[in-house]
């Protein structure tokens, strides 16, 4: 769990880059003409800033700077449609974000898988290891899915203050 240890300060020093690529499903050949993959995910003549990540390719901006916000230059993948705010179809738009990693994000814009190994109660409260995938529409840099430490809920459905009534 290591990974997930790190000052945001050091993203300065990082290859934008490389980081940025990783953002986005790299299709490394054998691309179908009909169907690919992602475009069940990628709804039509939607505003082209909410398309899920899958659906956009994006160039990185080296003036990243954690915390601030940064514009990239974006291109639809294939058989992508979108629109901009005056309703134009458009093929590369510019993606406005703030600058941060996946994994630095407010817990809203992702969700983790559940425990298995969570003891109902216990002092102190227990931590599991978690993967937590960012939310499709949702940007940032780095891997999409990356592991978190979560503390267990004390009660596995039924109210603590059930338990404590019930001694
Ligand atoms: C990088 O982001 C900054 C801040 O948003 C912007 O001013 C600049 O034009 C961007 N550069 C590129 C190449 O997109
Ligand atoms: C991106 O931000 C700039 C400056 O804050 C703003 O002018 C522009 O309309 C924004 N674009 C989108 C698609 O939100
Ligand atoms: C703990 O409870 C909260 C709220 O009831 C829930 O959203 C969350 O998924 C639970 N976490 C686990 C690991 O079960
Ligand atoms: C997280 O995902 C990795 C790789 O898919 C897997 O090996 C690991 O067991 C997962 N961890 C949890 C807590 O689900
Ligand atoms: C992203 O994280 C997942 C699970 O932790 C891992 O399997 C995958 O190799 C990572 N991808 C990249 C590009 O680092």
């Amino acid at each position: 769990m290591a990974a997930v240890a790190g000052s945001p300060r050091a993203l300065g020093r990082l290859c934008p880059a490389l980081l940025f690529l990783s953002q986005f499903y790299v299709l490394a050949g054998g691309e179908s003409t009909d169907n690919p993959p992602y475009v069940t995910k990628c709804p039509s003549n939607g505003l082209c800033s909410r398309l899920p990540a899958d659906c956009v390719e994006c160039r990185t901006n080296a003036s990243c700077v954690y915390g601030k916000p940064v514009t990239f230059d974006c291109t639809v993948k294939p058989s992508v449609t979108c629109v901009d705010q005056d309703f134009k179809s458009q093929k590369n738009f510019v993606l406005n974000m703030t600058c941060r990693f996946c994994w630095q994000l407010p817990e809203a814009d992702y969700e983790c898988s559940a425990s298995t190994s969570c003891v109902t109660v216990s002092c102190p409260r227990q931590r599991h290891a978690a993967n937590c995938t960012v939310r499709d529409h949702v940007h940032c840099l780095g891997n999409r899915t990356f592991p978190k430490m979560l503390y267990c809920n004390w009660t596995g459905g039924y109210k603590w203050s059930t338990a404590l009534a019930l001694r």
